[in-house]
């Protein structure tokens, strides 16, 4: 075949001397517009795995790639005078330019034809080519000839970065966090040869643009970097690489991604491969390991399938389907670890301690666990957790180990909880005229005994009509009252679990059949009539409710006020107001199910004004030293509905009107919603609302093993985590997690066995050390 590579980097360079070593045979020419042995860039960061690939694919030149790498373990963080560092993170680096000039002396001695100083403009300059690679960079023109058929999406993050190098060495991956008067600006700094490290400093934009960088030309952008960063550089000065085509000036960075990686342009196959179909931020390592391993898969597809031309459509279509997935795969990690860097300023830097926000930046990407991170430094975070705890008041004595994260205590009002494991409000069904009976006490008991520190009952409703089916817990009178107060007592005297009731008013929602006999569907018989801000039924078959009027309003008002009160008389230690989930409070909010004309509707301010009434009303009833916590769909998943952002206002709004605690919950506002489920996936929105508005949070959703929650707790991405299900499946989940986990560490007073079942605690470590021995004897 005749193969023409437009585009001397990486991709282009890799994929001309593998074809060539593969099949001698090939004709190959790499054709690049800079000079021979010049190109541009810092440091290229590799993963052993790519390595491995480089390897098994061509050990020639993997091994003088190898040789000419830096290696390094540790990361450093320097932020608000500290500088903290951790070990085991396993990195290994090479020039950009040194690893290029291997290719391009691996290329000739294969035979590869490099062509250089001339710059392409069409891919149909090459009439005698059976197979062009647009490795042409981000910018390729051969791309922007075609985008009808390669359909690049482009996004253009909100950031600006500048890559810069310096003659100072660093010896760990060092990220530096400085304050200016109008922002936050960070540098990612790493070393990768002998003499030169790379320096990249990102900022947002609207720092950028006050501090008038918009109009800086280098010297001046590189003036202010070492000014900003002297101290890091202590002397050195910053370089750019003027020679790099686009320069080294301040960039945003473009998320690429083709939806067609190749085409026949009448006369020839053309494909795409590297920054020219896709790229990765450098927030998660270099779009290098990405155009190699595009070019490994393309030169695997024609070993696989033949080296003639006729295989060229098949190879190519392979091609795609393989990386398509890897790079979505790698996008996708990409992505929080890019969105992390992007909110830094506003969301951690200011709201974080020194240890704390560490930690947030080592798991940005939410991929690496907390025991993971002892795997990787174990005196890291043994000190991280001692400090952790001591911020909570425990004192953990020299020689004895730290409590995790969520074994700590928790502090609100005059309530403290043992730990930071809730279960979280499950609707039984199961109530009689919204009585607790034995179900509630021994559902809800089991769960205290069961070792959360603290159990929230079901949604428990402020009138008859304010249920969501007649099996629902209720709120309204007496007998109620008193059903809720044997709980309340039991728990309170066989554990050390607090109780938390939730009230909420189902709105459009009620009237509906047990879950086991249809969620949602309505009743056929002994419904009653609905309220809603709306009038606005929730499914098509759904009755209609009526749209509340200001009479309304005082009656839902009064009836939250009265339960309040009787909830006072159970001894329950926190309440929840359920603004979340589509029901009556949550309609109001939410501009999907708001459609009102009046002052309920409308603008942010408008849509609460009628859940913070209601708010109201219970905290000037609920006992001063007791908290309140709100629970919010934090997103409504549908085109025109909540988003994050509306729920930071609404969270604001509530913390100003004296809420203690934001539940961040999400969905089931609006039937057609899309939600994007996945492990721990509302705790972005816990993390935004605690580390914006300044409010702690409850974070819940999929959290189902007590690492997750380590992880959450520790990197302040919330205060307490609610987990449901799991709890369903195990009432001493707390108790079982903290065995998995060790629990000699974690102390009696924050997991303590019921005393009538110590010894079952005993037998139950021994087997689970067992099953995780393999070596053993069963
Ligand atoms: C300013 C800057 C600095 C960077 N520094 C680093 C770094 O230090 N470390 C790192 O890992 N990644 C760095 N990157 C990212 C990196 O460039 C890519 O992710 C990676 O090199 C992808 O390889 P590629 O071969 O697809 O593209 P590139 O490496 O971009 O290679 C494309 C090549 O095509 C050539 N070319 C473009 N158009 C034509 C044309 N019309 N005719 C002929 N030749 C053409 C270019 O000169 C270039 O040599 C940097 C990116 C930028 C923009
Ligand atoms: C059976 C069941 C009943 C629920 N009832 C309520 C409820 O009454 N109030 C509420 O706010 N959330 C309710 N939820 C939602 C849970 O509190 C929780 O937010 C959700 O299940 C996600 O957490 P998980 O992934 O740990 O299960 C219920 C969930 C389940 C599974």
């Amino acid at each position: 075949m005749r193969i023409v590579c437009i585009g001397g980097g990486a991709a282009g360079l890799y994929f001309a001397l593998l074809m060539k070593k593969l099949h001698p045979a090939h004709q190959i020419t790499v054709v690049e517009r800079n000079r021979a042995y010049d190109t541009f860039g810092w440091g290229v960061v590799m993963s052993d795995a790519t390595m491995d690939g480089m390897r098994r694919w061509d050990p020639e030149s993997a091994d003088v790639i190898q040789q000419a790498f830096n290696h390094w373990d540790d990361v450093e963080v320097r932020f608000k005078g500290q500088r903290m560092r951790s070990s085991g993170h396993g990195f290994v680096g090479i020039g950009r330019k040194k690893m290029l000039n291997i290719l391009q002396e691996r290329c000739e001695t294969l035979g590869v034809e490099l062509v250089f100083q001339r710059d392409v403009e069409s891919d149909l300059e090459f009439p005698d080519a059976d197979l062009i690679i647009a490795s042409d960079g981000i910018n390729s023109k051969i791309r922007n000839r075609y985008p009808e058929v390669f359909k690049p999406d482009l996004l253009v993050r909100p950031n600006r970065y500048i890559w810069l190098g310096t003659k100072k060495l660093f010896d760990a991956f060092t990220f530096d966090f400085r304050r200016t008067e109008h922002g936050w600006f960070q540098s990612h700094i790493y070393k990768f040869d002998d003499t030169t490290s790379t320096f990249i400093v990102e900022t947002t934009e609207e720092t950028f643009r006050a501090h008038g960088m918009d109009r800086f030309d280098q010297d001046q952008s590189i003036a202010f970097c070492e000014a900003l960063f002297a101290e890091t550089l202590a002397g050195e000065k910053l370089v750019t690489n003027a020679r790099h085509l686009r320069g080294s000036a301040w960039l945003n960075f473009n998320r690429l991604i083709c939806e067609t990686w190749h085409h026949h342009n009448g006369n020839c196959h053309v494909a795409l491969m590297g920054d020219a179909v896709h790229t990765a931020h450098f927030a998660i390592g270099s779009g290098t390991k990405l155009a190699v391993d595009d070019a490994i898969e393309l030169a695997r597809q024609f070993d696989r399938i033949g080296h003639g031309a006729a295989a060229i459509p098949a190879a190519l279509e392979g091609y795609q389907t393989a990386r398509k997935v890897d790079v979505a795969r790698i996008q996708n990690a990409a992505r929080n670890a890019m969105e992390w860097f992007e909110v830094v300023g506003r969301r951690y830097a200011d709201a974080l301690e020194p240890e704390q926000f560490m930690y947030s930046l080592l798991t940005r990407s939410q991929r690496i666990g907390h025991e993971n991170l002892r795997l990787r430094d174990g005196d890291w975070l043994d000190r991280f957790e001692r400090g952790f705890a001591l911020r909570d008041g425990v004192t953990v004595p020299d020689g004895q180990s730290p409590p995790p994260p969520v074994f700590t205590p928790f502090g609100i009002r005059n309530l403290t909880l043992a730990n930071r494991v809730m279960v979280s409000p499950m609707a039984m069904y199961s109530a009689q005229d919204g009585v607790a009976g034995d179900f509630h006490l021994v559902h809800l008991g089991a769960r205290a005994m069961g070792g959360a520190g603290l159990v929230f009952g079901e949604m428990t409703c402020v009138s008859p009509d304010a249920r969501i089916t007649p099996g629902c817990l209720g709120l309204w009178n007496k007998e109620q009252a008193s059903g809720w107060k044997r709980i309340v007592d039991f728990i309170h005297a066989n554990s050390p679990a607090k109780v938390g009731i939730q009230l909420g008013h189902a709105g459009r929602k009620g009237a509906t059949k047990v879950a086991w006999e249809g969620i949602d569907q309505p009743l056929e018989t002994g419904g009653w009539p609905l309220v809603s801000a709306s009038a606005l039924p929730y499914l098509s078959n759904s009755a209609t409710p009526r749209a509340m009027d200001r009479g309304d309003m005082e009656q839902v008002k009064a009836a939250f006020a009265w339960a309040a009160e009787l909830a006072v008389t159970t001894g329950a230690d926190l309440l929840e107001l359920h603004c979340a989930h589509g029901y009556l409070l949550s309609s109001f909010l939410s501009p999907l199910t708001n459609r009102r004309q009046d002052e309920y509707g409308g603008s942010h301010e408008n849509r609460a004004r009628f859940p913070l009434a209601v708010f109201q009303s219970i905290r000037a009833i609920w006992p001063s030293h007791k908290p309140i916590s709100v629970r919010l769909s934090c997103h409504d998943w549908f085109p025109g509905g909540n988003t994050p952002d509306d729920a930071v206002i609404f969270a604001a709004m509530f913390k100003e009107a004296g809420a203690d605690l934001i539940d961040c919950s999400s969905g089931q506002v609006w039937s057609g919603e899309s939600p994007v489920y996945g492990r721990m996936f509302q705790t972005p929105f816990s993390d935004r609302i605690r580390n914006e508005v300044g409010i702690p949070t409850i974070a819940v959703g999929a959290i189902s093993d007590i690492d997750q929650a380590n992880s959450i707790i520790a990197a302040g991405r919330a205060d307490l985590c609610a987990v449901a299900r799991p709890h369903l499946a195990d009432p001493a989940w707390t108790l079982h997690e903290a065995v998995r986990i060790g629990a000699a560490r974690i102390g009696e007073k924050a997991t303590p066995w019921p005393r009538q079942y110590l010894s079952g605690k005993g037998q139950y470590e021994a087997n689970l050390a067992r099953a995780s021995d393999p070596t053993r004897a069963r």
